[in-house]
């Protein structure tokens, strides 16, 4: 698998504001981070029609569907290879009925279904990828009746100019189809994607390299634990917004070590706290929800924490504020996300070895001095709080508290 060095040579936020990704009138796709499971991190290139039936209906019998999990995301390592036309075709052993019929099967679950490529001429898995083709394979995926495309930047040029040129060809090649399929750029950040990715007609665009299923580490320079990932989103808030989302990369909660290409070996992976802390913390951050553990056979724990409602109402808020870092002193963090209707929802996180307790005065973070609250894990009524709240949080946990 190809991979690139970083290039620093970006172009500032101000040179690039960002417009609306929508003419007024027009549907805003995607006006809350998308939700689904997406075949990568636990199965890699054992993605297939059975696979992607059998995941489709796991989200509909754990209830994620209802909790809002819509997207059936099919990664890397599905193609065939392209016809004599140029048609793309999927792998005819692994899809022998041929994509559209897995999209009908999704469908008629009240499920969507995403797909992946990449703009050069390989993906990172060396597969066809779409440049030259972005017409031809922009009309093939709506013909599949796909809603979703992740589109990768592996093997592509460095330079920021080429990916905004690459990625606008494809979001103009969707936009043609008439079908609206959301547009997810993955570039992993190094170009900045939050201050044109928007503007070029995308939904989402990732903002780091790979997520690791483990707590916190550089894995190696491309693969990234929950917290180091965190800390790269800190700058990002004013980017997000409906229709327009940082993508901090998927959810690794319920993988257990077992993921294939995404939990390292000799790294334990992160506890049930902690996965528990990547969905409060993504909830917060009003970051897409994909979830990419083995659906079919996830044990209680990570079901639980994966339908968490109250947590995922905090994500799917229609105001579509990102949580700003409010306050982050020696091991205490506290997350403040804004919600439609003057509410607030804050994450007091703790990355300390040990549990602390945190006291936090409503006026340290510009609030006003009276709220009721909420704990949302815990589920207590906190009732009104003055001045200032206690709460014991355990080591690496996230305690979302709803302030109303
Ligand atoms: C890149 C992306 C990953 C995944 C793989 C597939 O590394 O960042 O999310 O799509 O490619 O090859």
């Amino acid at each position: 698998m190809q991979r690139r060095s970083f290039v620093a040579s970006c172009a500032g936020a101000a040179a690039f504001a960002v417009s609306p990704p929508a003419s007024a009138g027009e549907e805003v796709l995607a006006p809350t981070p998308p939700m689904g499971w997406m075949s990568w991190n636990q199965f890699g290139p054992e993605v297939s029609d059975p696979l992607l039936r059998e995941m489709a209906d796991a989200l509909v019998a754990s209830g994620m569907r209802d909790a809002g999990y819509t997207y059936v995301c099919i990664d890397d390592l599905w193609q065939g290879g392209r016809d004599r036309s140029g048609n793309l075709y999927p792998d005819p052993k692994r899809f022998p009925a041929g994509m559209k019929a897995v999209a009908d099967y999704v469908h008629a679950k009240g499920l969507k279904l995403g797909i992946y490529t990449d703009v050069a001429e390989k993906t990172c898995a060396e597969q066809p990828g779409s440049l030259g083709h972005e017409d031809r394979d922009a009309a093939t995926f709506a013909s599949w009746d796909v809603d979703y495309l992740k589109c990768d930047y592996c093997f592509a040029p460095e330079d920021q100019e080429t990916a905004i040129a690459r990625y606008r060809t494809m979001a103009q090649a969707l936009r043609r189809t008439g079908r609206p399929i959301v547009f997810a750029v993955c570039e992993w950040g190094p170009r900045e994607p939050w201050t044109w990715a928007a503007r070029i007609g995308a939904q989402l665009w990732r903002t780091t390299w790979d997520i690791r299923d483990i707590w916190d580490g550089e894995y190696n320079d491309y693969h990234l634990g929950i917290t180091n990932i965190l800390d790269q989103q800190a700058g990002l808030a004013e980017y997000a917004g409906p229709g327009r989302w940082n993508d901090p990369d998927m959810l690794v909660i319920g993988l257990r070590g077992k993921g294939r290409y995404t939990s390292p070996k000799g790294w334990a992976p992160p506890n049930d706290v902690e996965y528990r802390s990547q969905m409060s913390l993504w909830c917060l951050m009003a970051s897409p929800l994909l979830a990419t553990c083995d659906l079919r056979t996830m044990d209680p724990a990570t079901r639980e924490i994966l339908t968490n409602r109250d947590v995922i109402a905090v994500n799917q808020d229609p105001l579509g504020r990102q949580a700003r870092r409010a306050i982050k002193d020696r091991h205490v963090e506290v997350w403040k996300k804004p919600l439609a209707g003057g509410r607030v929802a804050l994450g007091l996180l703790n990355r300390g070895p040990q549990t602390d307790e945190v006291r936090l005065k409503w006026t340290d973070i510009a609030l006003e001095p009276s709220w009721r609250v909420r704990d949302l894990w815990t589920k207590e009524d906190l009732g009104a709080v003055r001045d200032t709240i206690t709460r014991r949080v355990a080591s690496h946990e996230t305690c979302v508290l709803l302030l109303s």
